[in-house]
């Protein structure tokens, strides 16, 4: 619980810090933070020592959007598993959607994970209640009952909220709460029966394509809803080049809105599907080369606030079939800081705007104390060593599933310790 991290790159962007300097942390607390701290002999004694010259030291990364899938599809996740996989990953908190089985959406299941997080977390785990009963988008959940158990925010994650009077209704209650509603936007009509992007590449396939109005009608809607009641809303998994200017140009009337992307929506293109490969089968689909240059543009000019992996796990069960029967989703928690790294080496962000999307402004978004380095608290801190070049291999992964996209990419950018909550949770051997 004593380690001292000596002349690390320690970046937060939330202080502005950006400086070669000592960490020492004592008792699992953030005890200082400067350049050259010396040690007397006594305490040296207890003190792990590390050099880590040449490595970012950065606040440990927050992941607003995960599946955990505990309770109930335990073979494909579980709140161990899941938060082992977020630590190798870098994360130190994780919020998790409630699809689960049961649902999210009472007191009890978001009991039931902070309890099973607390006694078996790797890392902190902040429930997501569910916008509607059951996510069946007819009656609204419980969302002071929810807050009360600790979920941090609401939604239906998977689904949309098809009606737009619970819509409407959810973001007022929110506001009551001080709950964050997080949109997946999809109309089920544009998209129904779609199984990737609609375009020249679903027509050459002879697949069912998902347009990217799909998502963007819903974008609209959610945006007005949000504008006309005065409250805040957050989307979810943003595509789309469209879903892009229309937050944009919301933000600058003053809507009250934040957006997230995921890593494969600025690294990939629906052309992965050529090979009609069921890793490459999400939700929002991989869109065109088009829509991936705006999501990076949103990034660039923060319309886009924080990158999220969207962790999905799926066993070979529902990966390992016909494209038109593989389940939505991809894992992401293990593979995604190389990629946010390809984001500073192609100049669309800098070093401290990538670390902030994924530290400070996801964790700001969803109001929980994390996402910067304070004196006196318990320490969530992530080491990158951001030169290290390797092979992304899923097969070592700490996620019970391998349906990872990235599989054979080389990257460069590799967690090499991650402290959570005070604690080594995980270090490179
Ligand atoms: O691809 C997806 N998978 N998109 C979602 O919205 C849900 C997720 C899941 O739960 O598997």
């Amino acid at each position: 619980m004593n380690f001292l991290l000596q002349n690390g790159r320690v970046i937060d962007p939330a202080s502005g810090r950006d400086e070669v300097a000592d960490v020492l942390i004592l008792d699992g607390l953030l005890a200082d933070l400067r350049p050259n701290i010396e040690l007397s002999a006594e305490r040296a004694a207890t003190v792990e020592v590390m050099d880590v010259a040449g490595c970012w030291v950065v606040p440990g990364l927050v992941d607003m959007h995960v599946h955990l899938r505990e309770p109930g599809e335990e073979y494909k996740e579980t709140i161990a598993s899941g938060t082992r996989a977020a630590v190798a990953g870098g994360y130190t908190a994780v919020a998790c959607m409630p699809n689960t089985h049961p649902v999210n959406d009472n007191a009890a299941v978001t009991r039931f994970i902070l309890d099973r997080a607390r006694e078996q977390g790797a890392c902190r785990v902040f429930p997501v209640g569910a916008i509607s009963k059951g996510l069946t988008g007819e009656n609204l959940a419980e969302f002071g009952e929810l807050r009360a158990a600790g979920a941090v925010a609401v939604t239906d994650d998977g689904r949309p909220v098809m009606n737009s009077l619970l819509m409407r209704r959810a973001l007022e209650y929110a506001r009551a709460f001080d709950l964050l509603v997080i949109s997946h936007a999809e109309d089920l009509n544009l998209s129904h029966g779609g199984l990737m992007n609609e375009g020249p590449v679903s027509t050459a396939q002879g697949l069912a394509g998902i347009p990217g109005s799909a998502e963007e009608v819903m974008v609209s809607r959610d945006l007005i809803l949000a504008e006309w009641a005065k409250t805040r809303v957050h989307i979810a998994h943003v595509s789309t080049a469209g879903s892009v200017r229309l937050i944009r140009e919301a933000k600058q009337r003053g809507v009250q809105v934040t957006a997230e992307t995921a890593p494969h929506y600025f690294t990939l293109t629906d052309e992965a599907l050529f090979g009609f490969d069921p890793v490459y089968k999400v939700n929002p689909p991989l869109r065109r080369p088009e829509d991936v240059a705006a999501v990076k543009e949103g990034l660039r000019d923060g319309t886009l606030d924080a990158i999220a992996t969207d962790h999905a796990p799926h066993s070979m069960l529902e990966k390992d079939t016909e494209f038109e029967y593989a389940a939505n989703g991809m894992i992401g928690l293990e593979s995604a800081a190389p990629l946010i790294l390809e984001l500073v080496r192609e100049g669309v962000l800098s070093t401290a705007e990538a670390i902030a999307k994924v530290t400070c402004h996801p964790a700001n978004i969803l109001g929980i104390p994390a996402g910067t380095l304070t004196i006196g608290q318990l320490v969530d801190l992530t080491v990158i060593d951001p030169e290290h070049e390797y092979t992304i291999d899923c097969t070592t992964f700490q996620s019970k599933s391998r349906n990872c996209p990235f599989h054979g990419r080389k990257v460069r950018g590799r967690i090499e310790l991650t402290l959570a909550q005070g604690r080594k949770a995980f270090a490179r051997s």
